[in-house]
C-alpha cells in the first residue's frame, strides 16, 4: 500500500500524499510480473505474420500499468501469452520472481470479449473463480450481489449471460476478475462496450477500489486519457508487430484528484501521447 495513514496531531488522520509509485521497497521486491524478450508469430495462409517483437515490460507489486497500441499489435496476444494460453515464440514470462511461462491458473484475466459462461447465471459467472480455489458457494453468491448492485446489475444476478446488454455482461466480467483471488489482474479494454457516463462512472469507481485496496494491475485501452487517470506508468506499442516504443511514467499523485484532467501537465501528455499513437496509426494504415 503506498497511502499511508500518518498519525493525527490534532483531530483527524491525515492521508499523506505520496509520489506515485510502488511500495517504497519495491526495489528489492521481486516484481508481480515481468515479461521479458517475448516474440510471437501467427501463420496465416502459409504466411508467417510476426505480432509480437522483443516485448518486455514489468508490473511492480501493487501498480497499475497500462498498454496503449493500435488495433492488431498483438495487445491480446501478450496477455494470452501471460495467462498462458498462448506458448511464445521467444522469451519468458515471471511473476514474483518465478517463472510462470505457458502455466495458466496465475493471473485474474478479464478477456476482450466477456466470454460469460451461457448456462451459468450471472451471480454463478462472477463468483467463478472464487469457486475454482474451494470457496463455499453460498458466502461468495452473498459477496457477489453485493458487487453487482454496486455496478448497477442489482435484480440481474439469476438472470443468464444473453438476457444482458453487451455493456451489462462487460461489467459482470469485470467484476468476476475483480473478486477473483489472484494477486496480478489482467484487464483487456474492461470498459469498451460502455456509453460514455458508465465509462467514467466505473473509471472512477475503479480507481477508488484500486486505491483503497491494491493490487498488481496491466490494463490495456485505446482510451489515453483512461490510462492517464488510472495508471502510473504507460507502455505506448508500435503497430504490428508489436514493440514498446515508449515508456511514460504518469507524474501524478495519489489518490488522484476529480479536476486532474484539466492539469495543465495531464493535457500536455494527452497530446503527447496522441500524436504518437497517430502517427502509429497512420504507418498502420487503417485496418490489418
Ligand atoms: N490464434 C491466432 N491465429 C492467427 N492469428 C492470430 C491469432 N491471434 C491473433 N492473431 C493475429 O495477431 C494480430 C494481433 O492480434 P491481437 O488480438 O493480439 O491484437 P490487439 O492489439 O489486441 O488488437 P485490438 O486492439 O483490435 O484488440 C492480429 O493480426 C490477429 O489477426
Ligand atoms: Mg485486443
Amino acid at each position: 500500500m503506498t497511502n499511508k495513514t500518518v498519525p493525527p496531531s490534532s483531530g483527524e488522520p491525515v492521508k499523506e500524499e505520496t509520489p506515485d509509485a510502488a511500495s517504497p521497497d519495491s526495489g528489492t521486491e521481486a516484481p508481480a510480473l515481468e515479461v521479458s524478450g517475448i516474440s510471437k508469430s501467427f501463420s496465416q495462409r502459409g504466411r508467417s505474420i510476426p505480432v509480437l517483437e522483443q516485448v518486455s515490460l514489468t508490473v511492480k507489486p501493487d501498480e497499475f500499468v497500462s498498454i496503449i497500441g493500435p488495433s492488431g499489435c498483438g495487445k491480446s496476444t501478450l496477455f494470452h501469452i501471460i495467462g498462458g494460453l498462448v506458448k511464445p515464440d521467444a522469451g519468458a514470462v515471471r511473476m514474483n520472481g518465478a517463472p510462470v511461462t505457458g502455466q495458466r491458473g496465475s493471473v485474474s484475466y478479464m478477456p476482450q470479449q466477456p466470454a460469460l459462461f451461457p448456462w451459468r447465471s450471472i451471480e454463478d459467472n462472477v463468483i467463478l473463480a472464487r469457486e475454482l480455489k474451494g470457496a463455499a458457494r453460498s458466502e461468495a453468491r452473498e459477496e457477489a450481489r453485493r458487487w453487482l448492485a454496486k455496478v448497477g446489475l442489482g435484480g440481474f444476478e439469476k438472470a443468464y449471460p444473453h438476457m444482458l446488454s453487451g455493456g451489462m455482461q462487460q461489467r459482470a466480467a469485470f467484476l468476476r476478475a475483480l473478486l477473483a483471488p489472484q494477486e496480478l489482474m489482467l484487464l483487456d479494454e474492461p470498459f469498451s462496450a460502455l456509453d460514455a457516463l458508465t465509462r467514467s462512472e466505473m473509471q472512477r469507481w475503479l480507481l477508488e477500489l484500486w486505491e483503497e485496496n491494491r493490487r498488481s494491475v496491466l490494463f490495456i485501452t485505446h482510451s489515453i486519457e483512461e490510462a492517464l487517470l488510472l495508471s502510473s506508468r504507460i507502455y505506448v506499442f508500435s503497430g504490428r508487430p508489436g514493440t514498446i516504443l515508449h515508456t511514460v511514467d504518469v507524474p501524478f499523485p495519489r489518490p488522484r484528484r476529480e479536476g486532474m484532467t484539466e492539469y495543465p501537465e495531464f493535457l500536455r501528455l494527452k497530446r503527447q501521447l496522441s500524436g504518437w499513437m497517430r502517427e502509429e496509426q497512420a504507418k498502420s494504415g487503417p485496418l490489418r
